[in-house]
């Protein structure tokens, strides 16, 4: 390993796999994979973003020389792809590029590439091993690592978000943080929003100093210093790693896992409404999903300081990381919040009826609460109020 890169161990035993973030890591991609594998594949799908400039893919394409039969398919990025027609499609082309059970997918993209493309490969052939190489710093820091996969489901006319999925653990993360340097700099700051969710969690998961550090280095990190990605991918893996580990299936009573929805329930109900923008300008909106995980993660902590559940003084403290992150803290347009409640109960964490939120009860501690006072949910929600 050189100075730059880092190794963070997802310990899953017989499931357990290795993040590796590197720079330059795609055009070295053959020496990573072969070696995260038990036996090497014969064929490889790659199944990339079609978004994604032509370089990056040629790069992990050619890294593989003639060691293995390249087959590629590109993958709209967008949510309405993923889908189970999307996976449909994806399968076919599995199926044509005669993949078998120890042959290899590999999903280069973000979030929704990665879903999509980790789903298919979870139920091909019933299973076959993947790759994550993700491309965004959103995908790198939480959706690449944990093996949940998916597609929305869409039935009579409603989207229901990551409603069909399995867990299937990826045979090893890959990332390339040089790819960072070409991402819209709205959508990279949208990225930093799961990276201030994992410091407001870490001091429970090993990390107590993420919080200070990413507020230290936010000068860097925001300028895409290759100093200062590998280091911040890195941690916020190993926090989520742990999480994972404690929890794989999201199945413990006190809700382990289901901490990593921290400012997920009301970001998804703000995130559904199509004429917020995060700015006065009205074709930034709807908002992306980092923007209103950010604004979230506001409500959550007011929410959490209304009902007595943190101190009044952690409010604060996460709208200057918010702030410190480039990421909005209030929103204009905002509906009245019993609508935003509304939307909050589609939530998959809503149990007979309830809802169930994360809230933070100190500075890098969080809880899962099932009676939270209706009083301190809307407070929470009329504290983004520009
Ligand atoms: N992104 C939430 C989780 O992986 O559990």
């Amino acid at each position: 390993m050189t100075q730059a890169e880092r190794r963070v161990r997802v310990d899953l035993g017989a499931r357990g796999y290795d993040a590796v973030i590197a720079p330059g890591a795609l055009a070295r991609a053959r020496e990573f994979i072969l070696a995260s594998l038990a036996q090497p594949p014969h064929r490889i799908f790659i199944a990339a973003d079609a978004a994604l400039p032509a370089h990056t893919v040629d790069a992990l394409a050619r890294s593989f020389g003639g060691a293995a039969r390249l087959s590629l398919g590109r993958i709209p990025a967008a949510e309405a792809h993923k889908s189970m027609r999307g996976a449909d499609e994806l399968l076919a082309a599995l199926a044509d590029a005669r993949l078998e059970r120890a042959d290899l997918l590999i999903a280069l993209g973000g979030g929704a590439v990665g879903d999509l493309a980790g789903f298919a490969a979870g139920i091909y052939r019933r299973g076959i091993p993947w790759i994550a190489c993700p491309t965004t710093l959103l995908a790198m820091v939480d959706a690449s690592v944990g093996g949940k996969t998916g597609v929305n489901l869409l039935a009579r006319g409603e989207v229901y978000k990551n409603m069909i999925g399995v867990v299937h653990q990826p045979a090893a993360v890959l990332i390339d943080p040089d790819v960072l340097e070409s991402m819209p700099q709205r959508s990279f700051r949208s990225g930093l929003a799961e990276c201030a969710k994992h410091c407001m969690l870490a001091g429970a998961w090993g990390d107590d100093r993420l919080w200070d550090w990413t507020l230290a280095n936010i000068g860097p990190v925001l300028a895409r210093d290759p100093g200062a990605l590998p280091e911040l991918i890195a941690r916020n893996i190993a926090v989520k790693a742990r999480i994972v580990q404690a929890d794989e299936r999201e199945t413990a009573d006190e809700g382990i896992r289901a901490q990593l929805n921290l400012g997920h329930t009301f970001g998804h109900a703000l995130e559904g409404l199509s004429n917020l923008s995060p700015t006065a300008n009205p074709t930034d909106a709807p908002l992306q999903h980092g923007e209103a995980v950010a604004l979230g993660l506001v409500a959550a902590a007011r929410c959490a300081a209304a009902a007595g559940i943190c101190p009044g003084s952690l409010p604060a403290e996460v709208e200057s990381l918010i702030s410190a992150c480039s990421l909005p803290a209030r929103i204009a347009n905002l509906p009245r919040s019993a609508d935003v409640i509304a939307r909050m109960m589609h939530d998959k964490k809503v149990a007979g009826g309830k809802l169930r939120l994360v809230l933070p009860t100190s500075r890098g501690r969080c809880g899962f609460f099932a009676d939270v006072p209706r009083s301190a949910i809307e407070t929470g929600i009329d504290a983004l109020r520009c």
